[in-house]
C-alpha cells in the first residue's frame, strides 16, 4: 500500500521480544516496519524514509567483532533514534562511546532504575520515585558517546537511561517494550511525540487506504477469497467486498471437519448480510473419503492440505477467469525473523494453508491484512460492521476436527467430538469466560475406558478438555478453570453426549505441549 502515513522502523537484532516494540507504537497510532538488520542498507534507508528508527535487543556482544552493526548512515538521517538494550550497546559503539563485560554488571529480571534528571522523554516516569523496567543484559555501556548524557541509572547499569538531545538519540539498556517494565508505554510515547508523530495509525484510515489499495491492484478482474470462517478471513473479504462488490466470489469449504452448526452459521451471514457471492463446497464425501483409515498427524495434515488445493482449484474455475487470489495473510506471517544460525527451523506441524495455490493456478495475490496484528483485525472488523460474536471467535484450525481427534477418524468419533464441544463451548459461554480464553475445544482420545453408569458396564471413549489463554498462539498457558466449573461441565458431557464416559483436563503450557493436539 502506497505510504501516506508516518512510518517508524524498528530493525531487529535479533530480540525474542522485537514484536511487542511494533505492538506498542501500534497501540500508540503509529505506524511501524519491523526489518531484520541484515537487510538495513544506506539505499534501504533511503527508500524507507522513515520519520524515526528504533533499534531492538538482540543476543549478540557487540565487544565482539563480527557482532551485528546498522551502516553509519543510519546516524547521518537527521531523525531520532531509540537504541534499546543491544540497541543502545551499539549505538554507543558505533558513535564512539565504549561497552564492557564484567563482573557484577549482568542483570537479568526486575530492576529499579534512579532518576538523575528531568528531560521530556521521561515525562509521567519518577513521579513516585524509582521506576520498575525488565532488564536482561550482560555486557553494559562503560562510557558514553560524545554529545550523549546519562538520565538514569540502575545499580548495575550506570547508563540505563542516556540522551544525546540535540541530535533527538535516546538509548536505554533496560526493555521498555515488555509488560514486566509497567511504565514502558510511556516511554514510547514521550520518544514518537520528540519525533513529531501526529497519530495518523488508525483502523477507520486504515479501511479507507486499504479500500482504494484493492480498487488499484485489482481494477476490473475478478477475485476470489477461501472463506475459512474465521476472522481473519471474513475480514478479508467483507474489506474486499466493500471496495470490489460482486467481482469477488468468496469458496467456503465444508471438509466435514467443521464443529457443530458451523457450516450454517458461516454461510448465513456472509450471503444474508452480506449479499456476497459464495460457493458453499460440500466436500465431505471426498475429505472424509481420502481421511479413512489414515493416523498419522502429519500424513492428515498433508493430506488435508493438496485436498484443500485440488478443491479450491475446481471451484475457482466455475468462476471464470479469477486473476486474483485474496488471503487474510497478518504481518506476524510476513515479518523476517532474524536467524543467526543461519538454519532453517524445525517444522513442528504442516500448517495448511492456499500458499501453493497461487503459483500453480497463475494468480496473484491479494492480501490487505499483510500490515496488520490480530488485535487491529479485530478492530477493523469492528470497523466493517461484523458483529463482535463473529470477531471474538476463537480461532478454529484449517485441518479442522481431523487435529483434534488423533488417530484415525470415523463418522461417529466426530459426531460424538462435534456434540461434546458443543457442550463444553456452552459452559464457557454460560459462566461468561469465552472472552478470557484463547482457545477452547475438545480432543476425544483414541482410548476407550470402563465405566459404570446405572446398573450398568460402559465401555466409551474418554476425551481431554482444552483451554487455554495466549496473545498470539506462540506461546500459551491452560486456563486456570474451578473445579466446580471442571466438575460440572464434566457431568454435562457425560450426561448428554453418548460414547463418552471419562473427562480429562489439559494443564500442558505451550511449549512444552502445542495448543492442538496434532
Ligand atoms: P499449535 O497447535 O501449533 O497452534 O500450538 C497454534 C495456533 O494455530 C492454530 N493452528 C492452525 N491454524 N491451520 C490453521 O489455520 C493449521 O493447520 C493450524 N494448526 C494449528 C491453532 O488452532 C492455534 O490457534
Amino acid at each position: 500500500m502506497d505510504q501516506i502515513h508516518q512510518k517508524l522502523l524498528i530493525i531487529d537484532f535479533g530480540s525474542q521480544v522485537t514484536q511487542l516494540i511494533a505492538r506498542r507504537l501500534r497501540e500508540l497510532n503509529v505506524y511501524c516496519e519491523i526489518h531484520p538488520f541484515q537487510k538495513i542498507t544506506e539505499q534501504f534507508l533511503k527508500n524507507s524514509e522513515p520519520q524515526a528508527i528504533i533499534l531492538s535487543g538482540g543476543p549478540a556482544s557487540v565487544i565482539d567483532e563480527d557482532s551485528p552493526r546498522p551502516p553509519m548512515a543510519l546516524f547521518k538521517l537527521g531523525v531520532p533514534i531509540l537504541g534499546i538494550c543491544y540497541g543502545q550497546q551499539v549505538m554507543m559503539k558505533c558513535l564512539g562511546g565504549s561497552v564492557e563485560r564484567g563482573h557484577g554488571t549482568a542483570e537479568f529480571g526486575r530492576a529499579f532504575v534512579t532518576k538523575k534528571c528531568d528531560i521530556p522523554f521521561v515525562d509521567g516516569w519518577f513521579d513516585e520515585g524509582d521506576e520498575q523496567v525488565w532488564m536482561s543484559h550482560g555486557d553494559h555501556v562503560s562510557a558514553v558517546a560524545p554529545g550523549f548524557e546519562v538520565f538514569a541509572t540502575s545499580p548495575n547499569a550506570p547508563y540505563a537511561i542516556t540522551a544525546d538531545l540535540s541530535r533527538k538519540f535516546y538509548a536505554v539498556q533496560f526493555h521498555p517494550e515488555v509488560h514486566h517494565t509497567p511504565k514502558g508505554s510511556k516511554l514510547f510515547k514521550n520518544f514518537i511525540q520528540q519525533a513529531g508523530f501526529n497519530g495518523d495509525w488508525t483502523m477507520g484510515k486504515y479501511r479507507e487506504q486499504a479500500i482504494q489499495a484493492i480498487k488499484d491492484q485489482v481494477g476490473n478482474q475478478k477475485v476470489i477469497c477461501g472463506l475459512s470462517g474465521g476472522v481473519d478471513s471474513s475480514v478479508a473479504a467483507v474489506l474486499i467486498h466493500e471496495a470490489i462488490g460482486d467481482q469477488l466470489t468468496c469458496v467456503f469449504v465444508d471438509h466435514g471437519l467443521l464443529r457443530e452448526k458451523e457450516s450454517d452459521e458461516v454461510v448465513k451471514m456472509f450471503r444474508d448480510n452480506y449479499k456476497m457471492a459464495l460457493i458453499h463446497a460440500d466436500e465431505r464425501d471426498l475429505f472424509l473419503g481420502e481421511l479413512d483409515g489414515q493416523s498419522d498427524p502429519e500424513t492428515k495434515r498433508k493430506l488435508i492440505g493438496k485436498l484443500f488445493i485440488d478443491v479450491f482449484q475446481k471451484h475457482a474455475a466455475a468462476v471464470g477467469g479469477a486473476k486474483f487470489l485474496a488471503q487474510g495473510t497478518l504481518y506476524p506471517d510476513v515479518i523476517e525473523s532474524v536467524s543467526f544460525s543461519g538454519g532453517p527451523s524445525v517444522t513442528i506441524k504442516s500448517h495448511h494453508n492456499v500458499g501453493g495455490l497461487p503459483e500453480k493456478m497463475g494468480l496473484k495475490l491479494v492480501e490487505p491484512l499483510r500490515e496488520l496484528f490480530k488485535d487491529e483485525v479485530r478492530t477493523l472488523g469492528k470497523e466493517l460492521g461484523l458483529p463482535s460474536s463473529f470477531i471474538g471467535r476463537h480461532p478454529f484450525p484449517g485441518p479442522g476436527l481431523a487435529i483434534r481427534c488423533p488417530g484415525e477418524i470415523t463418522h461417529k468419533k466426530l459426531d460424538i467430538l462435534r456434540k461434546a464441544d458443543a457442550v463444553y463451548i456452552d459452559q464457557i459461554r454460560k459462566h461468561d469466560l469465552y472472552d478470557e480464553i484463547w482457545q477452547a475445544f475438545v480432543v476425544l482420545l483414541p482410548v476407550r475406558t470402563v465405566g459404570v453408569m446405572g446398573d450398568s458396564r460402559t465401555y466409551d471413549y474418554a476425551c481431554a478438555l482444552r483451554a487455554v489463554t495466549s496473545t498470539d498462539g506462540m506461546t500459551a498457558d491452560y486456563y486456570p478453570f474451578t473445579h466446580e466449573f471442571l466438575g460440572e461441565t464434566a457431568t454435562r458431557i457425560i450426561n448428554e453426549v453418548q460414547g463418552i464416559n471419562r473427562i480429562t483436563y489439559d494443564i500442558t503450557s505451550k511449549p512444552p505441549g502445542t495448543i492442538e493436539w496434532e
